[in-house]
């Protein structure tokens, strides 16, 4: 074989959060209205929030959901969102330059996300506002009754606090596109100010501060380091974005996508713990990868400016995706997982119609982008300790990432002992997998196999089916050959 994977169960890299398994919804495009929410579509619930979606969701394996943004939240007034929704006044969105009709806001989405058992991942603006609204906002969602922002809740209807556990202090602050940009010593001063006054608030929450926007930041690095040297004692994660695509046919790069992302995560993982080194301190800052995918951002999507203002929920960036595309998704989760002992949180951008597992049309079907099926199926069969996974396997040169290698895997092991392997082929060349050291028994239950066609769909449940059916496939586990070679179990795809 040209490859080998090896597994041993003591070889443990960490336990699978299952907050890896993560999405977004943003207040962009189609996301929320005609995504998520659509009262009167035939599907809706008494809420107005479409089964279909949700129904899809729950099938994603989604657990924890990220809102309201994004670059929407660094605008976001919370307040105008809150209370009788024919009271709500519509307000300009500057980062999409939409009018953002304020039909679903904190309230509604708290209680589906708690409807639909997902946890909801909670960010406050930092771009145009700061400590006191900050504050306001985790008290109208966790406080108990008797003080200003919990009895507002109450008036409005709800009498048990949401319980909200996770918090974004602000996002992209790194950005010049965000609104309110700021550089990292006004922004790690904001952070550390707000992030105090939500934890008096509720100690009982975790904090997300922003790192780089990308890797490809001019002031990545010292941005990390800047930051954390404000917040490091009060924070829990700090934010990695990264967002993938084909450049020019370059397959090659593309593919390799997943190891760039893994080289990303070492870096911050790098700069975090330089800082904690530099004040002799024994805490760990985790990641929170909380946006992931391929995005066509640079041959795609015309930018983030100069849109026109739109109105009705716009068509903003719902990229259609291949099989390759979703190949790359399964790599890019394969590196998580791999890094499971630093990431404990990741979120999909995002869950529906934006850069989307699934897609909509308004009064019309919901289904399922090629994407859809690595996420569903690795939020499905990852579970409990992620493994040290050994690889061996020739490196090939790429264009924009170097020298990277042709297989990349990883492995879970459930409580139940269910294995799970996560591989990643890159070439066309045989792949030999080593369970010598994994137990005597082996029986192979189920396989599912992602081939990286180009073909695209056009927007449309039919095509995004054919897409699906030509590149996602059952394995026949029969076929799969199972051997001892040289006193090894072994086991080729
Ligand atoms: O996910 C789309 C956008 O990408 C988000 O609003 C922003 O945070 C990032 O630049």
């Amino acid at each position: 074989a040209d490859a080998r994977i090896t597994l041993h169960p003591d070889f443990r890299r960490g336990t699978v959060d299952r907050r890896l398994f993560g999405s977004f919804v943003e207040h962009l495009g189609r996301a929320v209205y005609t995504g998520i929410y659509e009262p009167g579509h035939e599907s809706s619930d008494e809420h107005g929030f479409r089964r279909d979606v949700a129904d899809l969701t729950r099938e994603l394996g989604v657990s924890m959901v990220r809102y309201p943004g994004g670059n929407f939240v660094s605008n976001y007034v919370w307040e105008d969102a809150v209370g009788p929704v024919g009271q709500r006044k519509p307000f300009l969105d500057l980062a999409w330059r939409t009018v953002e009709p304020n039909l679903v806001g904190t309230d509604e989405f708290l209680q589906w996300a708690e409807r639909e058992g997902v946890e909801p991942m909670m960010a406050v603006n930092l771009g145009t506002r700061g400590v006191a609204a900050a504050a306001a906002l985790v008290e109208y969602c966790n406080g108990e009754a008797g003080t200003r922002w919990a009895d507002l809740r109450i008036a409005h209807g709800r009498t048990e606090p949401y319980g909200v556990r996770l918090w974004c202090l602000g996002n992209e602050m790194d950005g010049p596109w965000q609104i309110g940009h700021k550089d990292a010593h006004e922004y790690g001063k904001l952070a550390a100010e707000a992030g105090k006054a939500m934890k008096l608030v509720d100690p009982s929450i975790s904090l997300v501060v922003c790192g780089s926007s990308s890797m490809q930041m001019p002031t990545f690095g010292d941005w990390e380091r800047t930051v954390l040297s404000y917040t490091y004692d009060l924070v829990d994660h700090i934010s990695m974005h990264a967002y993938y695509e084909e450049v020019g046919g370059d397959r090659g790069s593309f593919l390799a996508s997943g190891t760039a992302m893994d080289r990303f995560i070492d870096r911050v993982v790098a700069s975090a713990d330089a800082v904690g080194a530099e004040r002799r301190s024994d805490k760990k800052i985790t990641i929170s990868f909380d946006e992931w995918n391929v995005w066509y951002l640079e041959t795609r999507f015309p930018g983030e400016t100069n849109l026109p203002i739109q109105r009705d929920a716009p068509r903003i960036i719902e990229d259609v995706y291949s099989g390759l595309d979703a190949v790359v998704v399964g790599d890019l989760l394969v590196t998580l997982l791999n890094h499971a002992d630093r990431v404990p949180v990741a979120a999909l951008a995002q869950l529906v119609n934006v850069i989307a597992p699934i897609m909509t049309e308004p009064g019309g079907e919901a289904w399922r982008q090629p994407t859809f099926h690595p996420f569903a199926t690795t939020a499905r069969l990852a579970h409990g300790t992620a493994l040290d996974v050994r690889v061996d396997a020739t490196a090939y040169d790429t264009a924009r990432h170097g020298s990277v290698p042709t297989v990349t895997a990883a492995a879970t092991v459930g409580d139940d002992g269910t294995l799970g392997l996560f591989v990643t082929n890159r070439s066309d060349r045989e792949v030999e997998v080593d369970l010598a050291h994994v137990g005597a028994a082996l029986e192979l239950t189920e396989g599912w196999r992602m081939v990286a066609d180009h073909e695209q769909a056009v927007h449309g449940p039919e095509h995004a089916a054919k897409v699906a059916d030509a590149c996602w496939s059952v394995v026949d586990t029969s076929a799969v050959v199972v051997g001892t070679v040289t006193g090894s179990t072994t086991v080729r795809l």
